[in-house]
């Protein structure tokens, strides 16, 4: 890797590398939060970069043989991550404030590192650039947030149905092409990743692609949109249905990352929890509709104006009868775990449906370390709104982290969530950026 890389994130990379792996083992005297509760919020924040926008960006950089620039790019470790895998193929990189330059023109290799690939689900979107640009990919099968089986069957089908094949061998996919062609790939089920990799692979396939049953994920139109904006000639983005007319490659473009709306969320939720006010600064309140409605119906309200979304939470004391997760534009799954700690102090009974991950509940036992009464029975959570009290909890995974983190928020006394480098896979600082929005929190 070159460019400028601090010391932190080079630490960082080992600490998350070392924290991951051990992940079931359960991993103390990592990071910590602190979280002083009870205090209601007033600030501003302005929200980072989208996580899920900028890694299937970043992995579509190679099909560039030349240079990309990606401004307002999330500095979190899943992306940093994803750069040392992209250095280790032979890109070169280099970070300015929060634009990554990834130049690509000449890679050494089509094999992922095997350590790295591990860590991180999201690096099976490499397979349909490697495809493209190669002909040839290897990748370890992939890891990520603790959130159920998470299987590749959809990937793998997508791009067999451009020409692709695969192997697996010691814990590692080999896929292979003669060449990519154009093809009509159907998808039953919906999955994000497993779009965005047969976007990958068709957008330099020989011939034309038509893709059906889409994910329409927001983060499945910023790689459409980026690869457009790269050359690539991609119609009817934002639909089930994409037609992809292959071009020989794509070229050099400068493009702004999306803000992140799960991050977004999450601060919205930490306003409602301690029924305070605060002021999002570029939150993507398009993509945000779901969260919203939710938002409201607990009594919260919001006006959007001139790319500021100001919150006022003094009335989000209800519980929600019936919230479910669902694909695009239903409620996320990512922000499920995050909801479900506002409504653990809510004034009533909320229930809540997982659709999406089956394993999605994994941060429960820990908010009921706090206090929270929570039945699990399945995909279904019963909550019975009441009072949190702060304790020592510990992250288990990304977005389950960040419900602690929020839920220590609206708890009473002192919260301190330890693994905090689960959280900082996709959140850069949520210790600053809460504190921006005016609560007490503090890292050690
Ligand atoms: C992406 C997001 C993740 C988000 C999820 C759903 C990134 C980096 N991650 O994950 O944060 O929670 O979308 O919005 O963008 N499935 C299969 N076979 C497959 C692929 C998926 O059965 O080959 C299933 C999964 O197990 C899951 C469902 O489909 O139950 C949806 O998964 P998918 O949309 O693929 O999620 P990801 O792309 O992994």
């Amino acid at each position: 890797m070159n460019g400028e890389e601090s010391p932190r994130e080079g630490e960082l990379h080992k600490i998350i590398s070392d924290s991951i792996s051990e992940s079931d083992a359960g991993v103390d005297g990592l990071g910590r939060i602190r979280i002083t509760g009870g205090i209601s919020l007033d600030g501003e924040v302005k929200i980072q970069g989208s996580k899920n926008a900028a890694l299937p960006i970043m992995a579509a950089a190679l099909l560039n043989r030349g240079t990309t620039v990606l401004k307002g790019c999330p500095r979190i470790a899943d992306v940093f991550l994803m750069e040392q895998i992209l250095c280790g193929l032979g890109a070169t990189t280099c970070w300015q404030g929060d634009t990554l330059e990834i130049c690509a023109r000449e890679l050494k290799s089509c094999v992922a590192d095997k350590e790295l690939g591990e860590k991180m689900r999201s690096s099976i979107v490499l397979l349909g650039s490697l495809l493209g640009r190669w002909g040839e990919g290897v990748l370890p099968f992939p890891g990520g947030c603790v959130i159920g089986a998470r299987p590749i069957d959809l990937h793998l089908e997508a791009l067999r149905k451009l020409g692709a094949e695969f192997k697996e061998e010691e814990g590692c996919l080999y896929g292979r092409a003669r060449g990519l062609r154009g093809g009509e790939i159907t998808f039953h089920r919906s999955s994000v990743g497993a779009t965005q990799n047969a976007v990958l692979g068709a957008v330099c396939a020989k011939g034309t692609t038509v893709i059906r049953g889409c994910s329409r994920e927001p983060e499945v139109s910023w790689l459409c949109r980026f690869l457009n904006q790269a050359g690539g000639q991609i119609r009817g983005i934002g639909t089930s249905c994409l037609e992809i007319r292959g071009v020989s490659g794509l070229h050099d473009t400068v493009f702004q990352i999306p803000s992140d709306r799960i991050a977004a969320g999450t601060y919205v939720c930490a306003s409602a929890i301690t029924r305070g006010k605060g002021i999002l600064l570029d939150p993507p309140v398009g993509e945000m509709g779901a969260l919203l409605k939710a938002y409201e119906k607990i009594g919260g309200q919001y006006m959007y104006k001139s790319g500021k979304l100001f919150l006022c939470s003094q009335r989000a004391l209800g519980p929600l009868r019936w919230l479910e997760t669902g694909i695009y534009p239903g409620f996320p799954t990512d922000l499920q775990s995050i909801f479900l700690a506002v409504l653990t102090c809510a004034r009533g009974e909320s229930r809540i449906r997982e659709n999406i991950f089956e394993d999605r509940f994994k941060v429960v036992p820990q908010l009921q370390k706090m206090g929270a009464q929570i039945t699990l029975d399945g995909r279904m959570a019963r909550i019975r709104g009441g009072r949190l009290f702060g304790t020592l909890v510990k992250a288990e995974e990304l977005r389950g982290g960040a419900a602690l983190v929020i839920a220590g928020l609206g708890a009473e006394g002192e919260t301190c969530v330890e693994n905090r480098e689960f959280i900082e896979r996709g959140y850069e600082d949520i210790s600053r950026d809460l504190n921006d929005l005016g609560a007490r929190t503090q890292k050690d």
